[in-house]
């Protein structure tokens, strides 16, 4: 008998609200099913602004990501890295920890955890680091999701692959007056 398909709601949830035990299975899947290591997670933390969340069935937690800062230094060396040190912007946030369970794939989960995530987001800075050879995550990246590429494809102290960074509502130089609209600044007087 087939398995009825299970019900998937994705949402946002910000740390503060998180139960330890969420926090917990949230880790649990990450570090089970990405690259993620325990002490990359504990440091990470701190920084997480929203972790989103898909829970199936109302029960069990089947993928995560999150939109979290980087220390500055670490960032800047990104853009650094990718050749456009001139980019770096800091009111850009990261978006990362992508996971979706290995039974829990092809259903669609991705795509809605993208969907709130953008429109939380809005015209707001933001972007994301993923592996070159990770072709689902970087042909998608480059067809859709509004990233593009920042720079060139490079080498990280902190990854044995090559890495491609992505960016969304960035300019090819960072303005500072901008801070979060990224969009069409308001009007003067308004
Ligand atoms: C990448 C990952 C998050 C995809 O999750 P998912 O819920 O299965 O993805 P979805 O079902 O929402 O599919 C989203 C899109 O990606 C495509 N896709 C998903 N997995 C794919 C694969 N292995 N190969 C090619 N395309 C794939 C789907 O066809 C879909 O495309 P569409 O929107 O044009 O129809 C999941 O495979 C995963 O957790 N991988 C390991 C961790 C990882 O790579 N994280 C990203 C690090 S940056």
């Amino acid at each position: 008998m087939n398995n009825p398909k299970p019900e998937i709601s994705v949402r946002l949830i910000r740390p503060i609200d998180c139960s330890a035990q969420l926090i917990d299975a949230y880790k649990t899947l990450l570090l089970a099913h990405t690259s993620v290591k325990d002490s990359h997670f504990r440091q990470g933390l701190a920084g997480v602004e929203q972790f989103v969340i898909a829970v199936a069935d109302n029960a069990k937690l089947v993928g995560t990501a999150c939109l979290k800062y980087q220390s500055r230094k670490y960032q800047q060396y990104l853009f650094k890295q990718a050749g456009v040190p001139e980019m770096y912007n800091p009111d850009s946030i990261e978006s990362a920890w992508v996971c979706v369970h290995p039974d829990f794939r092809g259903m669609g989960i991705w795509n809605k955890m993208h969907e709130i995530r953008s429109s939380y987001l809005g015209n707001r800075p933001y972007h994301a680091t993923h592996r070159v050879e990770n072709h689902p995550v970087s042909k998608r990246t480059e067809r859709r999701d509004g990233y593009r590429q920042a720079g060139k494809d490079f080498n990280s102290v902190t990854s044995e692959y090559k890495l491609r960074l992505v960016v969304a509502n960035h300019d090819l130089v960072y303005d500072p007056v901008k801070k979060l609209i990224y969009g069409t600044l308001p009007e003067k007087g308004n």
